[in-house]
Parts: structure tokens; C-alpha cells; sequence
């Protein structure tokens, strides 16, 4: 099998904030409020990234203490020098061996990173296992069968067609598991009940074809990691493709419906 994690790059906070982390933020709290887990909480964050989801934990749900482990230092530098909160806290470390207590979170919760986890059911029973009895666990990731991240699976319809490898790279052949069935039967099979899934949309707004063309450039994430390896000529004739092909509102901004399957359940 080849492969296709290679250019899953988690390096670059600021770039992963321009690529993927400004539409993560606009899920966050539609999911924070579906979670309801109540106040002054002991939260634990699986992959925080750039504290897209950790932000809008102290912002909304008033926890009294956050955690966040991510196994990218460039992404924890990023959450730290941008989430000032004494509750929260931000350490290395991996969904499958996560460096917590037994029974220690009271909400256990994970944005977009489940599916770039080789052994999910490990990670699931993890997070199950630093839960306390009757905590909550939620997270969220894209809708990637259901065509739920519309800027990125256009970049790769343009992509395979000037690249035919390009085409087994896309989310969706890769992450084909990200419906609400599978990853509510993913929850139960970590040990959690009364699992419940819904989706939540929202919709990528990009002024102009630069700033939707611009991340793609910066190397960080699968279609980012991908277009930051192409070579100067390949990356100009894609660009040119892709400028051509998308269709502007009457305002020039480039308009993308995002949307995500949230999950949550009780230990
Ligand atoms: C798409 S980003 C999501 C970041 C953030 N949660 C957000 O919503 O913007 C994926 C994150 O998963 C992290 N990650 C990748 N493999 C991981 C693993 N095995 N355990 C924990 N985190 C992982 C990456 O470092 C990256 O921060």
C-alpha cells in the first residue's frame, strides 16, 4: 500500500493556521456548546495543534484546568504564544501513549486529528482511560467522504489532473472512515457510551484566489505538504488551472462550505 501520509506535515504553526487552523476555529465552539460538559472541568485536548479547540474551551466552557499534548513542538510554540491562560498547559506528547493519569480529565476532547492517527481504537481507549467515570469525550473531523472540505478537494481535482498519483493523496480516499456511523462505532469500541454524532458546518470565506492559493504553498498539512514539493513550473501550471477553474462571487472572495462530524459520548 503506498504511502499517502507523507506529506502530512505538522511543522509550522503560523501555516497551519492560515491553512486549516482558521476554519477549525469556526467549528470550535458550535461544538463546545454541543458538548455542554459544564464548568470548572478538567479538560485534556488530544492533538491541540495551535489551540484552535483550546481557545475556545477557556473562552466558553470555563474549565479549570486545561492540558493540550500535540507531538508537533512548532504547533505547541504557536498555542503557547498565542493562548495566555494560566489554566492551560501545553506538553509533547501522542494520542496513543497519551502522558496522563488514569481516571485524572473530566472532558476529554480531539479536533481534526483523529484520522491522521495510525491505530485510532488505541488512541479511543486512551482517552478512555484518562476519563473519569461518567467524563465526557468529544471530537470533531472533516467530513471527508461527504466532500464536507470543498477548497481542498478542489485543489486535488485540479492537482490529478495534471498528476495521477495525486489522486489516491485526497482525504477522501485516505480517511474514507470519517462518517458519523464509523466514528461512532470508533467511540463505543474505546469504551464510551451514549455516543452521539451531528454535524456541524460553517462556511471557508477567501477574500481573493490569493488567499485561498497562498496556504496551499506554505507546506503545512496533506494538500499544503504536497503543493510545497511540486516544482516551480508544476506549482504555476496548478495555480493557473485552479484560477481558472473556481469561480468567484460577484465580490471576488471564494466561497466553500466546511463541514465537520462531532462525536460525542460518556465514559
Ligand atoms: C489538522 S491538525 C488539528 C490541530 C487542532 N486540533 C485544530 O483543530 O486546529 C492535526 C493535529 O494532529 C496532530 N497529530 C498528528 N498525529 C498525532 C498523534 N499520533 N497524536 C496526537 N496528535 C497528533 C498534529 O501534530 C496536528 O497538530
Amino acid at each position: 500500500m503506498p504511502d499517502t501520509s507523507r506529506h502530512d506535515a505538522w511543522v509550522a504553526g503560523d501555516s497551519y493556521d492560515l491553512y486549516m487552523g482558521r476554519w477549525s476555529r469556526q467549528i470550535a465552539p458550535i461544538f463546545i456548546d454541543w458538548l455542554d460538559a459544564g464548568e470548572g472541568r478538567d479538560w485534556l485536548e488530544v492533538g491541540c495543534g495551535t489551540g484552535a479547540l483550546s481557545a475556545t474551551v477557556l473562552a466558553r466552557a470555563n474549565p479549570r484546568s486545561l492540558l493540550g499534548i500535540d507531538p508537533s513542538e512548532g504547533f505547541l510554540e504557536r498555542a503557547r504564544a498565542h493562548v495566555h491562560d494560566p489554566r492551560a498547559v501545553f506538553q509533547i506528547g501522542e494520542a496513543g501513549a497519551l502522558p496522563v493519569e488514569t481516571g485524572s480529565r473530566d472532558v476529554v476532547v480531539s479536533a481534526l486529528v483523529l484520522n491522521f492517527v495510525p491505530d485510532r481504537e488505541r488512541a479511543l481507549a486512551e482517552m478512555r482511560r484518562v476519563t473519569r467515570p461518567g467524563g465526557a469525550v468529544g471530537f470533531y473531523v472533516w467530513d471527508y467522504p461527504g466532500g464536507g472540505l470543498g477548497f481542498v478537494r478542489a485543489f486535488w481535482a485540479a492537482a490529478a489532473e495534471i498528476d495521477p498519483a495525486a489522486e489516491e493523496l485526497q482525504e477522501n480516499k485516505r480517511f474514507p472512515f470519517c462518517t458519523p456511523v464509523e466514528l461512532s462505532a470508533l467511540a463505543e469500541r474505546g469504551g464510551f457510551v451514549a455516543v452521539e454524532a451531528r454535524a456541524i458546518e460553517a462556511e471557508a470565506v477567501f477574500r481573493n484566489f490569493d488567499d485561498f492559493w497562498h496556504p496551499f504553498t506554505l507546506g503545512t498539512g496533506p494538500a499544503s505538504g504536497y503543493c510545497a514539493r511540486l516544482s516551480p513550473d508544476t506549482r504555476r501550471h496548478l495555480a493557473d488551472k485552479l484560477a481558472a477553474t473556481l469561480a468567484p462571487a460577484q465580490d471576488g472572495t471564494l466561497r466553500f462550505t466546511t463541514r465537520a462530524w462531532a462525536i460525542r459520548g460518556r465514559a
